[in-house]
């Protein structure tokens, strides 16, 4: 079920209008649907029933804390990077124990304050940051839950940027050294080896890749508990797929079932990692047309959102639909580029999009609760989106547009 639908001749989130929102709130706003979240989590969290699970949402999707609360609210695992997204978890009321902390380059400072919080298991990525986990542990008396990140080279068939489990890649440790890695592991003080997570990538359209990885996988915890070291939770990582166009991912339930089929009555809990799949189309970014412009090469829709706002389109060409809230049913269609007012010829939310639209109308770009909000920066000193949180017919501002003064509040000029 999709949250935002027409009604009325005009683009609703769940029972709220986007003009009215528009019209309060101004543009460009991201619109979040706690329903569509909601939805979304529960059907990770019911596929995988069958099996004690955790599902870990990726923070990096979509780290407003109202939506980490909406999430925390169902009981809902947290799956982080880096000190300030545990402090976000931690503030927008989740619990640390069932946080997992990802990432190849954890420093001291967060891998300190992740083992003060008490957060249920750090995934290691490389043998220097196992010696660092250790002595920071030994330093404070504890004892650090991990996992070793393995990275099983299958090939994601997603884009370049965001594939993650080949050779090649930055991320985890190669499957046919993880033995190796795990004995140090063990051998380390104040680690405790608990588990074995993999994330082989994101945007993920077909159950292959996953189920190639898990094999290998599951062959290395067979391995390991043969050298007497027994795994006790497996992380699948994260990465399934959304329809942003016509793609058709396997759904939650689907994956679930291809995963399971290997698992069998294995006794492991499976925490999983999703991101885009919870938050991704539980959004839209809100825009308004300030100009149409007509060149003898093409049409373009100069809008007031911008890859500052959403960047996904100008970094990895991503096709996002784009919607016009309230459609002019009786004007013909034509061919617009939909670009912001940045300085950059990159600058473009989507091109050749059949609209039939004028200046001061709104549209919707669709698909944009993950990776929207959390990619957007300040270039050409805009301040960010605000964003709201629609709720049945209630809303929440969820954050504020920032202030213009607030970009430079922390700067100063020279004294002398
Ligand atoms: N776990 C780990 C270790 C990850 O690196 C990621 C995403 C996830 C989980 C969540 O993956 P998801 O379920 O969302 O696919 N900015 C890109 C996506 C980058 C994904 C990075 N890692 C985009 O806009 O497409």
């Amino acid at each position: 079920q999709d949250y935002f639908t027409q009604k009325h001749g005009e683009l609703y989130a769940e029972q709220q209008s986007l003009m009215d929102l528009a019209a309060q709130f101004g543009t460009p706003t991201y619109v979040y649907s706690r329903a569509g979240l909601e939805q979304h989590w529960k059907a990770f969290d019911d596929a995988f029933s069958a099996y004690p699970h955790l599902v870990c949402y990726a923070v990096k999707a979509n780290s407003n804390l109202a939506v980490l609360n909406v999430l925390a609210r169902l009981g809902s695992g947290f799956d982080i990077v880096s000190a300030g997204e545990l402090a976000r978890v931690i503030a927008a009321g989740g619990q640390a124990e069932k946080t997992v902390f990802s990432g190849v380059g954890k420093t001291v400072e967060e891998i300190d304050y992740a083992l003060k919080t008490g957060i249920r298991c750090f995934n290691v990525e490389s043998i220097s940051e196992l010696q660092r986990i250790s002595d920071v542990a030994v330093n404070l008396g504890k004892t650090a839950p991990i996992s070793i990140r393995v990275n099983p080279d299958v090939d994601a068939q997603t884009h370049p940027y965001i594939s993650t489990g080949l050779k090649e890649n930055k991320f985890g440790i190669a499957i046919d050294d993880a033995l190796a890695v795990y004995q140090q592991a063990v051998s380390l003080p104040n680690l405790q080896v608990i588990g074995v997570d993999c994330h082989i990538g994101s945007q993920l359209t077909s159950v292959s890749p996953f189920v190639d990885a898990l094999e290998r996988v599951l062959a290395l915890i067979d391995a390991l508990a043969e050298q007497d070291i027994h795994i006790k939770h497996l992380d699948i990582g994260g990465g399934l797929g959304i329809c942003y166009r016509d793609e058709k991912p396997p759904t939650p339930a689907e994956y679930a079932k291809a995963m399971q089929a290997l698992l069998k009555d294995r006794d492991l809990e499976i925490m999983l990692e999703p991101g885009r799949a919870i938050a991704g189309n539980a959004g839209v970014l809100l825009t308004k047309v300030e100009y149409i412009k007509v060149t003898e090469a093409k049409n373009f829709a100069i809008v007031d959102a911008a890859m500052n706002d959403l960047l996904r389109p100008a970094l990895y060409q991503s096709w996002m639909a784009i919607e016009a809230v309230k459609p002019r049913i009786d004007e013909a269609e034509q061919n617009f580029d939909i670009v912001g007012p940045v300085c950059e010829t990159g600058d473009f939310l989507g091109k050749d999009r059949s609209l039939a639209i004028q200046s001061g109308d709104l549209l919707a770009i669709r698909s944009a609760g993950a990776y929207g909000f959390t990619m957007s920066s300040n270039y050409n000193s805009r301040p960010r989106a605000a964003e709201i949180m629609v709720d049945g017919t209630n809303m929440h501002v969820a954050r504020q547009r920032e202030s213009v003064e607030s970009l430079y509040a922390s700067e100063q000029i020279l004294q002398d």
